[in-house]
């Protein structure tokens, strides 16, 4: 049987525009409209089925991190160090809150918040952070306990529909950060990869192992930075989703119960009709959806 999956998606050029009701006031809601920007702004963050991250992955630190610079002077300058990308549970960092140091799952929220603000900018209305790469596994091991209820513990249930191959079945990936450099011919490029099967060298081929990566790149000043995904799953995960969000800038995303940091700097309650503007080429069967989800009230 088949379990293996590969999909290719490019992302360029993501665009949300508020529009109001007469149609007269049209507002970009995104922070750099059309990925246009030199100095990129990306992060990543790893879940498991329940929004959560239970266990780190050895070595891996807390399954958060970002990629983010300034260009001045044809060089990069980089606003996250590798050692920030690498911090985990146990580990303080400025403004970590009292309590979350020993809590997997409390410490990646707040290392989630200190990364948006290494490479905030300040915009009007409102700063915004990052584009979020987002990748989840969807192992679901129903006897751990494991997946609160809207933050609260909930026990464990019978399995039910859901994959996983047994204990440990919910891990996090490896990930692997190759920092955005600019070549000689003035390209920016850089990425995050990895495999959610721990003790497996995705150096030795892909073989039996899943595998995710995006790769960002930029061709020149005057172009759209580029986001290419592939994922692949395998038998021991058959379920993977590669994401990339434009969360609000502050407050609640989407499906999760503490405030997050994105792209979206315009979040307005009464707002009207939001429209967005994706150039999108696929290269899969498999392709699950394009989810343009919507994020807290309106937008
Ligand atoms: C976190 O764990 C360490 C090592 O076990 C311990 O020394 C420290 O008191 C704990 N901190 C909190 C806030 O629970
Ligand atoms: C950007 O500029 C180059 C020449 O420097 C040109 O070839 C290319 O078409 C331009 N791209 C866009 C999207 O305008
Ligand atoms: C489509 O996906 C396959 C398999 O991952 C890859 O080898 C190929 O280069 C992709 N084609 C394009 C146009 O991206």
């Amino acid at each position: 049987m088949a379990m293996e999956a590969h999909l290719h998606v490019v992302f360029l050029l993501v665009n949300v525009i508020v529009l109001g009701v007469s149609g007269a006031r049209r507002e970009t809601a995104v922070g750099d409209p059309g990925m246009r920007r030199d100095g990129l702004r990306v992060a990543f963050e790893a879940w498991n089925f329940c929004n959560e991250v239970g266990q780190e992955a050895p070595g891996m630190g807390s399954p958060r991190a970002a990629d983010c610079f300034d260009l001045s002077s044809s060089s990069l300058k980089h606003k996250v160090s590798e050692a920030d990308n690498k911090l985990g549970v146990g580990k303080p960092f400025p403004g970590l809150a009292p309590g979350a140091i020993n809590n997997t799952d409390l410490y990646a929220v707040q290392k989630e918040l200190y990364l948006g603000s290494l490479c905030q900018v300040e915009d009007t209305p409102n700063p915004w952070q990052f584009w979020m790469v987002m990748l989840k596994n969807g192992n679901y091991d129903t006897t751990s306990g494991l997946c609160p209820r809207n933050g609260k513990k909930a026990p464990p249930f019978g399995p039910g529909r859901f994959p996983c191959f047994g204990k440990g079945c919910m891990n996090q990936p490896m990930l692997f950060h190759q920092q955005t450099k600019l070549s000689d011919g003035g390209i920016m490029r850089g990425s995050f990869k990895g495999t959610y099967d721990l003790g497996s060298d995705i150096g030795n081929g892909l073989d039996g192992i899943s595998f995710y990566e995006v790769v960002w790149e930029k061709k020149d000043s005057n172009e759209s930075w580029v986001f290419s995904h592939k994922l692949k799953t395998s038998k021991k995960y058959p379920w993977l989703m590669l994401y990339l969000r434009a969360d609000a800038t502050k407050g609640f995303s989407g499906g999760y119960h503490y405030d997050t940091r994105g792209m979206l700097k315009i979040v307005s309650r009464n707002c009207l009709k939001s429209f967005f503007l994706l150039n999108f080429k696929a290269n899969s069967s498999h392709l699950h959806r394009l989810k343009l989800g919507c994020t807290r009230e309106c937008v």
